[in-house]
């Protein structure tokens, strides 16, 4: 009865933050701190996940400020990106939600992960906001519908604003890790404009330890074989990426480098969450197990991109990653070798207003520093530093 109850307010709680979050379509973002955000962070966190998804998903978060695009856009690899703040993975783990997300303002799409089969994922509660240090800790554990469910959703949509990517899992249960990426190339990547490799999630045994450099090597020569294949048969080559952990020693990143460059990969994500628990935590769930992001992972996160970009001597493509809440954030990741970013856990804080916040704070900075283009910021702080 109590629990009953207690969904049925949770859900009328959710279905009046998705009507309010209507009302606003033009993007109050005061009405969004002060209103809206704090109902939303009343909610469970994974609850909350859901009606975010449901909101994007009807449209109910439209923004009409649309970014100066002459400052903002780009053409990388091809695809052009009219803004440099793409939506991170694991917020439309199942393509739900993609238009919704492009009408949010997002530069660029990104869903995922997806695995072969179906699967559930861990246990709930797995999501949990520690609200103090602006952080999310998640255990989700890849709950996906699978590459079927999502194929038939990606099939069924237009042609986009910005580019999409697929981000590619494994089952939890399967054996032979490579060929679960490689049916994902097969089966979602004529749908894609790139594909990311996830071998840096915290939530699934083993996944991480594929970031070593011969099972990496083994993994992405596989992947890039069917990638080949895909070329042939769409007449289009679908650029890979691959997400790494910010959790990682300078072996490994030397090695992740090194495959990168030897397999000529298009590109990095950088970073997924991480497993360390800084000290300076003081949301109650600092101790939850699982991949903490938001701000805490901020510093880790560019520094690992500064590294990368050296490692790789700037020849491929860097995605940034890890508590983007401002212009200035995304700043500070582009000058570290990033050329687009993503962001997750501060829409838990900030909400949709976040993209638009972020790119008109971005374009501020580069105005006031000079520049004409945001292209003209990537690696900046490697030049700066050989000045010194
Ligand atoms: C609840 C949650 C679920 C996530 N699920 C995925 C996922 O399925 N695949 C993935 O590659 N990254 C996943 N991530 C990691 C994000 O894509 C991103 O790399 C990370 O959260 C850092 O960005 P942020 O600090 O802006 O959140 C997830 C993050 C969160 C918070």
């Amino acid at each position: 009865m109590f629990t009953s109850g207690f969904k049925y307010s949770a859900y009328a709680a959710g279905i009046s933050v998705g009507a309010a979050i209507g009302l606003t379509l033009n993007g109050n973002e005061r009405i969004y701190s002060s209103v809206i955000m704090p109902a939303v962070q009343c909610l469970d966190g994974e609850r909350a996940h859901r009606i975010a998804v449901f909101s994007a998903k009807y449209n109910m978060m439209r923004f009409s400020s649309k970014p100066d695009t002459s400052t903002l856009h780009q053409t990388i690899l091809g695809m052009k990106f009219e803004n440099p703040v793409g939506i991170a993975a694991g917020f439309d783990k199942h393509a739900e939600a993609v238009e919704g997300l492009f009408s949010m303002g997002f530069g660029f799409v990104e869903i995922g992960s997806v695995t072969p089969e179906p699967q559930a994922g861990n246990e709930k509660p797995r999501v949990f906001r520690l609200i103090p240090d602006k952080a999310i800790i998640n255990r989700y554990g890849f709950n996906s519908e699978g590459h079927s469910a999502v194929e038939d959703r990606l099939k069924g949509l237009p042609i986009l604003d910005g580019p999409l990517g697929v981000n590619l899992g494994k089952n939890k249960t399967s054996t032979d890790a490579a060929n679960d990426y490689v049916l994902g190339v097969r089966n979602l990547g004529r749908y894609a404009n790139y594909l990311v490799i996830n071998v840096s999630s915290p939530n699934t045994p083993g996944l991480r330890s594929l970031q070593g450099r011969q099972q990496l090597h083994d993994l992405l020569s596989k992947v890039v074989a069917e990638r080949d294949e895909l070329t042939k048969s769409i007449g289009r080559k679908v650029p890979v990426l691959v997400k790494i952990a910010p959790d990682l020693t300078d072996k490994d990143k030397e090695d992740i480098a090194a495959v990168v460059l030897e397999l000529k990969i298009a590109g990095l994500i950088v970073s997924n969450t991480t497993l360390s628990r800084p000290e300076s935590l003081q949301g109650s769930a600092k101790s939850e197990a699982g991949g903490l992001s938001g701000e805490p992972l901020k510093r880790m996160s560019t520094r690992l991109i500064h590294d990368m970009y050296k490692l790789t001597k700037g020849s491929v493509l860097i995605i940034g990653a890890g508590g983007v809440s401002s212009g200035q954030d995304a700043y500070e990741k582009l000058a570290a070798g990033a050329s687009l970013i993503q962001i997750y856990s501060c829409l838990a804080y900030i909400g949709p207003p976040a993209v638009s916040k972020i790119n008109r704070e971005l374009t501020s900075i580069l105005r006031e520093k000079g520049y004409w283009n945001v292209q003209d910021v990537v690696g900046s702080a490697h030049i700066a530093q050989k000045k010194t």
